[in-house]
């Protein structure tokens, strides 16, 4: 048996929600955590599949993790062994590639299986090879099977093709112990970079830049336990205030950052959605006709290619001819397939898409075929007419906490029903 996630469209939508900790810092702070030679506690995790998934890797690795309260983490790798990580946890999710680093850094050494996650068409890791590489490791991939390995890691310059925020991390993971300095060019800049340096400062590295497209990291030789809380979801706050401007009459989304959200605020602002942004939330009020919009998605503090699909949907209520231009991830358009099937008229030219709007929505049966296409189903069930069925719901269940009973507090009718597999 599995879930599906059913919803009723059409009711307004009122009140309050809370953002939970970053999603994608979280996939990094938990791996980094084992650099640690005692415990670590890391504060607002999100209730996500994603996190029971590195849980249970982290106790493959023999690293206590102990639950305490809703959203606290304490993560104590004192006890721990580098064994081979092929179990399937390892495969389900991209994020565990951070092990990759974590391990090589702590270790020397690391055999992993490949890594699994959201498909969104051609996911290489060669940057992040390179840099390990760099720093003085060989790779070897056999029969699904990456085996790193290192006499000794020595800081180097390196500098990233593509500002990746997985090999950006990895990298700074596997350096902080090597020998000397490494300079990262060409860093990512996303928050969630800032926030996992911030937490391996905290245990004592010596990292500058982070936020910069320079990072430089001096090497140490040991490092210490601490606290440290996740910065708030800036990707969840963008779904909830898409979700608003497309459903509400009054919401408000709070414990966000609303310097971490610029490119999309302003996008919804040349829409015309009605809002005002504060300094840790963002009040929107309904019933305005929107306008058509052109969007390109790009690093940080670009557009978050994450955000697309849900704008997506908004758009899809906009009136006139959206164009959405996917840098990113040139082939993350499948959502708009499964909008197709509920009414959108959407044509896609990859890396493209026009949207021509407004279109009234229509329940129908459709599949989440990535976290955050699921993300831009949930809304267009929100606004469509009749019951709109969500199957593969456990894309969505990776990575937002609670989505569901989250929207139901705010007076939307989702449910979930369980069907055979
Ligand atoms: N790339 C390479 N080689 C590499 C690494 C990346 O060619 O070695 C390319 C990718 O194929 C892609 C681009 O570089 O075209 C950007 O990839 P990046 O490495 O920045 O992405 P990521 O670290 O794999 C994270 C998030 C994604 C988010 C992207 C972009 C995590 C666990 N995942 O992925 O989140 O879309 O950054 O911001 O942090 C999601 O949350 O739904 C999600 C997919």
């Amino acid at each position: 048996m599995k879930d599906v996630i059913r919803i009723e469209g059409g009711r307004k939508l009122n009140g309050t929600v809370r953002v939970s900790g970053a999603k994608n810092a979280t996939v990094a702070l938990i791996p980094a955590s084992i650099l640690a030679s005692g415990p670590v506690t890391i504060v607002g995790v999100p209730n996500i599949s994603d996190v029971k998934s590195l849980s249970t890797i982290l106790q493959e690795l023999k690293v206590d993790v102990i639950q305490k309260g809703e959203d606290h983490l304490v993560i104590d790798p004192t006890h721990m062994e580098n064994i081979t990580l092929d179990h399937p946890a390892v495969t389900k999710l991209r994020a565990s590639y951070y092990f990759m680093g974590a391990l090589l850094g702590k270790y020397k050494k690391v055999k992993i299986r490949m890594s699994g996650g959201c498909y969104l068409g051609p996911r290489p890791i060669d940057l992040h090879l390179k840099g390990f590489e760099a720093l003085g490791a060989t790779v070897k991939y056999e029969q699904g099977y990456y085996t790193l390995e290192a006499k000794e890691l020595v800081g180097t310059k390196i500098f990233l093709d593509f500002a990746s925020v997985g090999a950006t991390i990895n990298i700074l993971m596997a350096a902080v112990f090597a020998k000397g300095r490494t300079t990262i060019e060409n860093a990512a800049k996303e928050p969630e970079i800032i926030d996992v340096v911030t937490l391996l400062n905290k245990m004592g590295a010596k990292i500058r830049g982070a936020g910069t497209n320079v990072i430089t990291i001096d090497g140490v030789t040991e490092l210490s336990g601490c606290f440290h809380e996740i910065i708030p979801d800036r990707i969840e706050a963008g779904t909830f205030i898409i979700i608003a401007a497309a459903a509400a009459e009054h919401m408000v989304v709070e414990n966000i950052i609303p310097q971490h959200l610029e490119a999309l605020l302003s996008k919804l602002q040349e829409m015309d959605v009605d809002m005002d942004v504060q300094v840790d939330r963002v009040t929107i009020r309904g019933g305005r006709q929107l306008k058509a919009i052109d969007v390109k998605t790009l690093p940080y503090p670009g557009l978050a290619t994450d955000l697309q699909a849900p704008l997506t949907t908004l758009m899809t209520q906009a009136y006139g001819e959206s164009t959405v231009t996917e840098t990113i991830y040139p082939q993350r358009f499948k959502h708009c397939d499964e909008l197709g099937k509920m009414g959108a008229r959407i044509d896609v030219n990859m890396p493209s898409a026009v949207i021509h709007g407004p279109t009234k929505l229509y329940g129908v049966d459709v599949t989440a075929t990535d976290l955050r296409c699921g993300a831009s189903l949930v809304i267009a069930g929100l606004i469509g007419d009749g019951i709109t069925t969500i199957d593969e719901v456990y894309h969505i269940d990776r990575g937002y906490d609670n989505l569901d009973g989250k929207l139901k507090n705010l007076g939307a009718n989702i449910w979930r029903d369980q069907i055979e597999e």
